[in-house]
């Protein structure tokens, strides 16, 4: 559920920034004519793409329990963006809604920056970075490579994934499986040492 949810929330997104963006082109560019024929002809689609962008958004928000402050900045830049955007194409006025994409892109990007930004510090120094860390490596890594099979919980078992939440692997078996993949499950020697460490870790948090 989580794992369909974040992707609809992706591609909703992505979607909602390509619509800005030709907009925000259109109107910079003054063919104003077009951008109104444009924004009459996709006035549905828009709807519903927003409303799919915000309400896959305050999913994922309500559970999500390691939201962080970029969260908090995230949600900020969206709320005055949506408004901005609002009285900027209203009447004209590209430095509103430029300002409003800028806010848009912001917002989108804040997510990566974050998890490079974790990355960064996690390879410079390991042994410093703290746990809360480690599990939040961990989750940016789970999220984009393990959930598709294993659900947001672990035991989604999608493609005949095994659960995580009762497995009673040690933690260096874990490892193994997965650097070296197993059956149906694909290898990931293709993400750092730190990265698995961490992926295995989070696993780890999701058996009670
Ligand atoms: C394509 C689907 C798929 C993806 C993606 C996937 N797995 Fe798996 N995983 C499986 C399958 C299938 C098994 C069972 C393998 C077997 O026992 O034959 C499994 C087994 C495991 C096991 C062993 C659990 C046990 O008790 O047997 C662990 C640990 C594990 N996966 C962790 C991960 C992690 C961490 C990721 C992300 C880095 C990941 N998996 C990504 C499908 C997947």
């Amino acid at each position: 559920m989580y794992s369909s949810i974040f992707l609809i929330h992706k591609y909703s997104v992505l979607l909602f920034l390509l619509i800005y963006l030709t907009k925000t082109v259109l109107l910079v560019i003054n063919k104003n004519e077009l951008l109104q024929k444009i924004t009459k002809a996709i006035k549905v689609p828009e709807m519903i793409i927003s409303f799919t962008f915000l309400a896959t958004g305050i999913y994922l928000a309500i559970n999500n329990p390691l939201l962080g402050m970029f969260f908090w900045i995230k949600l900020v830049c969206v709320f005055v963006a949506i408004p901005l955007a609002v009285i900027g194409f209203k009447k004209g006025n590209k430095v509103l809604a430029l300002l409003s994409f800028v806010l848009i892109v912001a917002s989108y990007g804040l997510a990566e920056v974050q998890k490079a930004g974790l990355k960064r510090s996690y390879k410079k120094d390991p042994a410093t970075v703290s746990s809360d860390n480690t599990i939040l490596l961990g989750l940016a890594v789970y999220q984009k490579q393990c959930m598709v099979c294993h659900g947001e919980n672990g035991d989604a078992g999608l493609a005949g994934a095994a659960n995580l939440k009762t497995s009673l692997l040690s933690k260096d078996e874990k490892t193994k499986i997965v650097t070296y993949g197993k059956g149906s499950m694909p290898k990931f020697n293709h993400l750092s040492p730190q990265e698995i460490a961490a992926v295995v870790a989070y696993s780890e948090t999701l058996n009670p």
